[in-house]
């Protein structure tokens, strides 16, 4: 199982300050069957620029390394792997960057794209065509984020898109949206689930709590079909 959205790169954003921390949220994730982790911090254009972020991303992740290096054989070993990524804020001109693949998840053209929390207008939905048309796929983040400020027709567009959205897995042990969450994930084909967590205790890496809320709700052959949606994104 891969957990394609994570906060675990240490004191990149708001999600693991240290490595330690990083450490103990990978060891978490392994404990709960996930093989392989895609290393997400938030990436806003708008405040930096891509090549700087890309730096600071390679020194955060040359730190945990190390960290992990440290380990004991046998416990660095039942780590899961890494692979870098980042969550890419929205932006209003990205049709026309030229690294947006060096922000892609490890080696495919696969990009975990946060959209704003604001009324999605035109110009919003139309990136999403802009990077398709650009040989590039958008992950879209979070869904369940905007079940409060999007119209329902707007929600109901995007769900039934032909790009992978994610859903936190978090988000379906909520009351009353949790089941709604879990019913959206059974119909349509493109789902996808990650923790999108950030720290030990506060939105922690919970894949497995997750997986068990789909196993109550929907088939087996579903469920699986649903995280192997999510293995697919790592491979080129
Ligand atoms: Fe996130």
């Amino acid at each position: 199982m891969v957990d394609i959205h994570t906060h675990i790169l240490p004191g990149m954003d708001d999600g693991a300050a240290t490595a330690e921390i990083s450490i103990e949220m990978l060891r978490r994730q392994a404990e709960q069957g996930v093989t392989a982790v895609v290393l997400t911090p938030h990436f806003y254009r708008d405040r930096e620029e891509t090549q700087q972020f890309l730096a600071r991303r390679e020194r955060a992740m040359a730190r945990l390394q190390a960290a992990i290096d440290a380990l004991p054989e046998q416990e660095r070993e039942a780590l899961p792997d890494l692979i870098l990524g980042a969550e890419v804020a929205w932006r209003p001109n990205m049709k026309l960057w030229d690294d947006v693949d060096q922000l892609c998840i490890g080696s495919t053209r696969n990009l975990l794209l946060e959209l704003p929390a604001t009324k999605w207008t035109d110009q919003v939905l139309n990136t999403i065509y802009n990077l398709l048309n650009m040989g590039i796929t958008p992950v879209l983040a979070h869904l369940e984020r905007y079940s409060y400020t999007q119209r329902r027709a707007v929600l109901e567009h995007v769900e039934g898109m032909d790009v992978p959205v994610q859903i936190s897995a978090g988000a379906l042990q909520r009351p009353f949206v949790g089941c709604k969450l879990v019913h959206i994930m059974g119909r349509e084909q493109n789902m996808i689930l990650a923790s999108d967590c950030h720290s030990r205790n506060h939105r922690p890496p919970n894949m497995c709590e997750g997986v068990a809320r789909l196993r109550q709700k929907l088939d087996p052959q579903t469920v699986d079909e649903i995280l192997e949606r999510g293995n697919r994104l790592i491979i080129p």
